[in-house]
């Protein structure tokens, strides 16, 4: 993992219509190959905007409202987690790049793996599940989870 700072600028809102799952409460959002590793896109379905996220190959999905006072947090940059402790020497250190989501308001951070504030415990992303089935990125939206592919 690289231990420089990184950041990647926000796409544009698209809006998808609900493809075909196999799933209730699951929508197609696009596909694997539309994403590469490192980058993401800001989608909508109805009314809830998501990013979602290709992480190192792994799809995450993010609803883009903000906790803090509900800011578009998906139009944010991705950047990196700055460590200090003993596992770095006490030396400030980059780790986690593009694992970091920052909201474009005030600046709080977000894992978006978990969607919790690197800052303030209490506040948290809403996530939502996704899986890759046939090429096809599936968000869970309600409704029952499907098993995960084989
Ligand atoms: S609205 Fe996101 S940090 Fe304030």
């Amino acid at each position: 993992m690289s231990d420089s700072h990184t950041e990647a600028t926000s796409t544009p809102v698209e809006s998808v219509s609900a493809g075909p799952a196999s799933s209730p409460g699951e929508h197609v959002v696009l596909h694997e190959s539309d994403l590469k590793p490192g980058e993401h896109k800001v989608v909508r379905i109805k009314s809830l905007e998501l990013g979602i996220y290709n992480i190192a190959g792994s799809f995450y999905a993010v609803h883009s409202m903000c906790p803090h006072q509900y800011g578009p947090a998906c139009l944010g940059p991705v950047t990196s987690k700055s460590i200090c402790d003993e596992s770095t020497n006490w030396k400030f250190q980059w780790t986690r790049a593009g694992e970091i989501l920052v909201c474009p308001w005030h600046g709080m951070q977000f894992d978006i793996l978990n969607g919790e504030s690197l800052s303030d415990k209490k506040l948290r992303l809403r996530t939502f599940p996704v899986r890759v089935v046939d090429g096809e990125v599936r968000v869970q939206i309600g409704g029952r989870r499907a098993s995960p592919a084989a």
